[in-house]
C-alpha cells in the first residue's frame, strides 16, 4: 500500500514546512509522543469503477407526518411564502442543492393511495384517511399534478410508485395512461381538463413498496405472481419508455430476492429496490458514542449487502441489465413523541452524527458505483433523515440540516467517473474514502466516524497529478451538534486546508467530519 515505507513518511512529514500549515495540524506533523501516524491512503486514477449516476443522489418524499403537507405543500393561500402552493425556501435550498430524482407517493402509504382520488378540482376530491401515518383525514389538495409540478419546479426526475397491496393492475395502468398519452383518449383528455395538455413522461414506476411488509405481507412467490400480472399492463402509453421497478428485499434479505427473480425469470423488472435503514437507539440529539458506534457501524453491512444483493441479480440470465436501487437508506433514531406531536410523525433532528452517516453512505455509493442505479434517502422534507426541517406543519422557518449540508459536500462527484481507493483500514469504523474524476479534476471525499481521533491523511494519486487543490469541511466536535430555528447555521461546511505536492495530498480530516476535497489534475 502507498509509495513510502512509514518511516520514510515521518521524516519527509518532519521536513514539512510548518508554516505552511495551520497551527494544530503543524503540531500533529511534527509529532509529539502522543502524535498517531499518518494513515495512507492510494487513489487510482488509472482504475474506474462506474459512473456515479446524479441518481445516487435521489430523493423520496411520502404522505407522511409534515413531509408532503406543511412541509412542502403549504397551499396557495398559506401565510407561508410560497409559489404555486409551493414552500419557496424549501424550494430555493432544495433548487441549490439540485434534485435529480424524486420518488412519490410513498412508502408504506404507496399501497393504499388511488391516484384518482388526488387529480381534478381540490374541493371534488374525496377525503381520505391516511391509514400508515396516523389515520388522519387527507384533502388529496396534493396529488399527481401537483406532484409533477414540484419535480418540474426541482428540475427532478419524478419516480411514481404504484398501488399493487389495495389496488389493481387497471389502476396503475390507468395512471400510466394518465400521465403519458398525449391526446385524444378518454384519461389523456382528463390530464389535460385538468390543467396539463402536455404529457408528464414518467419514466420510472415502482410495482408496490415493500409488499413483503406494509404493501401486502405478501411472500416472495405471491409478490412476484402479481408482479408478472402487473407488468403485462403497464405500457409505453405515448412512446415513453417505462423503468419498472419491482420490490426487491428488506436489508440483505437473499431469500425474498430469489424467491422474487426466480418467479420473475422470463419477464425480469428494469429495476429491482432493496431498503435498508440504519437503526438508533437514542433520541436523535442524545447519542452517546456507544449509540452512534453501533448506528454507524451498518453502512459496513449495507455495502456488504448491496454487493450480495447485486451478485443475486447477475446470478440470473440477463440479471445484469437489472438495476439495483437503495430506494430508502438514512438514519432511524427513537424519535420523541413530543418532536412528533409537536412536528409530525417521524420528525427527526439530523447532527453531526446523521451527517457522517450521510458521508459513509454517499461514499459507499461512489465505492459501488458500478453496482447501483439509484439510492434515495428517507425522506427529504421533516420525516427521518430529512434534508430540511420545518418547525411543524404550520411554522414558517426552514432549516436546512447536517445532512442537506454532507449531500452538498458530494455533489460535486455527480456524473464523475468513480476510481478506487485504497486504505489501510477496512474497519466500519475507520477512515472512509471516494473518489472520482472527470475533465482535469479529481473530487475526494473523506468521512472520519471517530469521536475521538483526529487522522492525518497521505494521500498518493497514481495514474494523475495534481497542480493545486481546495477543500470544504462539515465538522463539528459534538457528535450530537444540530441546526436549529434559533442557531440553523451551527454545522456547515467551511473551507479548509490541504496541501498539494504532485502526485501528494495531505489533509487533516479531525473527529467527526465529512470532507471534501477538489484538485486539479493532468
Ligand atoms: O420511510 C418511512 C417508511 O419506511 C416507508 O413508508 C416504508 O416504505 C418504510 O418501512
Amino acid at each position: 500500500m502507498g509509495t513510502m515505507s512509514r518511516r520514510q513518511f515521518a521524516a519527509s512529514a518532519v521536513a514539512l514546512s510548518a508554516t505552511a500549515l495551520a497551527p494544530r495540524w503543524s503540531a500533529i506533523l511534527i509529532g509529539g509522543p502522543d502524535a498517531a501516524p499518518a494513515q495512507r491512503v492510494v487513489v487510482r486514477t488509472d482504475v474506474e469503477i462506474g459512473t456515479v449516476r446524479p441518481e445516487l443522489h435521489g430523493h423520496f418524499a411520502e404522505h407522511l407526518g409534515s413531509c408532503i403537507y406543511g412541509g412542502l405543500w403549504v397551499g396557495k393561500n398559506s401565510r407561508i411564502p410560497n409559489i404555486n402552493g409551493y414552500r419557496q425556501q424549501a424550494i430555493e435550498y432544495l433548487r441549490e442543492l439540485g434534485v435529480p430524482v424524486l420518488r412519490w407517493p410513498g412508502g408504506c402509504f404507496a399501497d393504499d393511495y388511488h391516484w384518482h382520488d388526488g387529480v381534478g378540482p381540490v374541493e371534488r376530491r374525496p377525503k381520505r384517511v391516511n391509514i400508515h401515518w396516523g389515520d388522519y383525514v387527507e384533502d388529496g389538495s396534493f396529488g399527481t399534478h401537483e406532484f409533477i409540478g414540484l419535480c418540474q419546479l426541482l428540475g427532478a426526475e419524478p419516480y411514481l410508485a404504484g398501488n399493487v397491496g389495495s389496488g389493481s393492475p387497471g389502476e396503475m395502468r390507468d395512471w400510466i395512461e394518465y400521465c403519458n398519452y398525449p391526446s385524444g383518449s378518454a384519461l389523456a383528455d382528463e390530464r389535460a381538463a385538468n390543467g396539463s395538455p402536455e404529457p408528464f413522461r414518467v419514466r420510472y414506476w415502482g410495482v408496490g413498496n415493500e409488499n413483503w411488509g406494509c404493501g401486502g405481507e405478501m411472500t416472495p412467490e405471491e409478490y412476484a405472481d402479481l408482479y408478472r400480472r402487473f407488468a403485462v399492463y403497464l405500457r409505453e402509453f405515448g412512446g415513453t419508455k417505462l423503468y419498472l421497478v419491482a420490490c426487491g428485499p428488506n436489508g440483505n434479505d437473499a431469500r425474498w430476492s430469489q424467491g422474487v427473480l426466480d418467479g420473475l425469470r422470463r419477464r425480469l423488472p428494469n429495476g429491482f429496490s432493496m431498503h435498508y435503514y440504519s437503526g438508533g437507539r437514542e433520541a436523535p440529539t442524545r447519542f452517546t458514542p456507544e449509540a452512534m458506534n453501533e448506528q454507524l457501524a451498518s453502512f459496513a453491512r449495507i455495502e456488504q449487502a448491496v454487493i450480495q444483493q447485486r451478485a443475486i441479480l447477475d446470478g440470473y440470465n440477463n440479471g445484469r441489465n437489472v438495476g439495483l436501487l437503495l430506494d430508502e437508506w438514512g438514519v432511524w433514531d427513537r424519535i420523541p413523541a413530543e418532536d412528533q406531536q409537536r412536528n409530525g410523525r417521524l420528525w427527526q433532528q439530523s447532527t453531526m452524527r446523521s451527517a457522517v452517516a450521510a458521508g459513509l453512505g454517499l461514499n459507499l455509493f461512489n465505492r459501488q458505483a458500478d453496482k447501483l442505479y439509484m439510492c434515495n434517502i428517507a425522506q427529504i422534507v421533516n420525516v427521518l433523515q430529512s434534508l430540511l426541517l420545518t418547525n411543524g406543519p404550520g411554522g414558517e422557518q426552514c432549516v436546512r440540516t447536517t445532512t442537506y449540508y454532507a449531500f452538498l459536500l458530494f455533489k460535486p462527484h455527480r456524473s464523475k467517473m468513480a476510481v478506487r481507493v485504497e486504505t489501510e483500514t477496512s474497519s466500519p469504523l475507520g477512515l472512509s474514502v471516494s473518489a472520482s474524476k472527470g475533465e482535469g479534476e479529481l473530487v475526494l471525499s473523506f468521512v472520519n466516524p471517530r469521536y475521538d481521533a483526529d487522522v492525518e491523511v497521505d494521500c498518493t494519486l497514481r495514474g494523475s497529478n495534481a497542480s493545486e487543490g481546495t477543500a470544504q469541511i462539515l465538522h463539528d466536535a459534538d457528535l450530537n451538534a444540530y441546526n436549529s430555528f434559533e442557531n440553523p447555521l451551527q454545522v456547515v461546511p467551511k473551507a479548509h486546508p490541504v496541501r498539494v505536492e504532485g502526485s501528494n495530498l495531505r489533509v487533516e480530516i479531525p473527529r467527526l467530519s465529512v470532507v471534501t476535497a477538489r484538485l486539479r489534475i493532468s
